[in-house]
């Protein structure tokens, strides 16, 4: 039985590639920084990517990794210390999830999402990496955010293609289970939304008034966001589920 490190299975997306790797008939092993119990057929191993505590021994035995943790800080570090480990113990295929707009959105977070991919493609181990739009979880948390102040913000121009959570673990278990691909095509939503549109139809479907205040976001990501390089490219997958199909299910 094939052994599958999932790093990040307590998040929003690993949630969802757990059971779906579970259902291929892998062991699943979760890396988590706090002791969990186990459910039928998935263990976990207690391990912090930021300081390396845990980590070796959370990957020996894997033959596949797939690397879901992240925050706001530190992925590159982390990345890092997890690509170390799974060349020392023989990891023979490592897959990342990574952000649509890295190397065009000039962002510190997006920089280091690169460097992070930087460490899978330098870790000498056989590697995917996949690039995925805004999930709609985000989407969703970030109206909720946004929509809790009497005046909303809107910048102009900004537009986004968010994809659903579960069309993305989907396609990673299926390129985990596949050969190593490199950087394969960006996965994002069947459509693209003006931020202003999420806005007004969020601030609809809850019942909320709030005053709109159009703003420009200055510098070089700001023109980046207008000129669409957060959307997706030629070649890229769609997933399947529209931002509206998930709304609607979202309480
Ligand atoms: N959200 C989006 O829209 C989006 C879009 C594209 C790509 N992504 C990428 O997809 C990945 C997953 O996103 P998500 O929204 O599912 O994240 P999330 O819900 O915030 O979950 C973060 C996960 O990372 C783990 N983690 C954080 N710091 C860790 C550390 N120091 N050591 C070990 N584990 C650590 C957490 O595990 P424990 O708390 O159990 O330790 C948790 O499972 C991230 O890399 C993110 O950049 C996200």
């Amino acid at each position: 039985m094939t052994t599958i490190l999932v790093t990040g299975g307590t998040g929003t997306l690993g949630r969802q590639v757990v059971p779906l790797l579970r259902e291929t008939g892998a062991k699943v092993r979760v890396l988590s920084r706090q002791a969990r119990t186990g459910d039928e057929g998935v263990e976990y191993a207690v391990a912090d990517l930021l300081t390396g505590e845990g980590v070796e021994a959370a990957v020996d035995g894997a033959e596949i990794v797939v690397h879901l943790a992240g925050g706001q800080k530190g992925d590159d570090v982390a990345t890092r210390t997890l690509a170390a480990a799974a060349r020392k113990f023989g990891v023979r295929h490592l897959v990342y999830i990574s952000v649509i707009g890295v190397g065009r959105v000039p962002l510190g977070w997006l920089r280091m999402k690169e460097a992070a991919e930087q460490a899978i493609e330098d870790s000498g181990v056989p590697w995917t990496t996949l690039r995925a739009a805004q999930f709609h979880d985000l989407v969703l948390k970030t109206l909720q955010g946004m929509t809790k102040s009497p005046v909303v913000p809107v910048p102009g121009g900004m537009r986004f293609q968010p994809v659903d959570t579960h069309d993305v673990a989907v396609r990673l278990v299926e390129l985990a289970l596949g050969e190593p691909a490199g950087l394969v095509p960006d996965l994002a939503g069947p459509q693209v939304y003006e931020m202003r549109d999420l806005i007004t139809g969020y601030l609809r479907a809850t019942g909320k008034r709030r005053l709109l205040l159009p703003i420009r976001v200055p510098g070089a990501a700001g023109k980046a966001y207008r000129d669409g390089a957060n959307l997706t490219v030629t070649g890229a997958d769609l997933g399947t589920r529209t931002w509206e199909q998930f709304a609607a299910t979202a309480a």
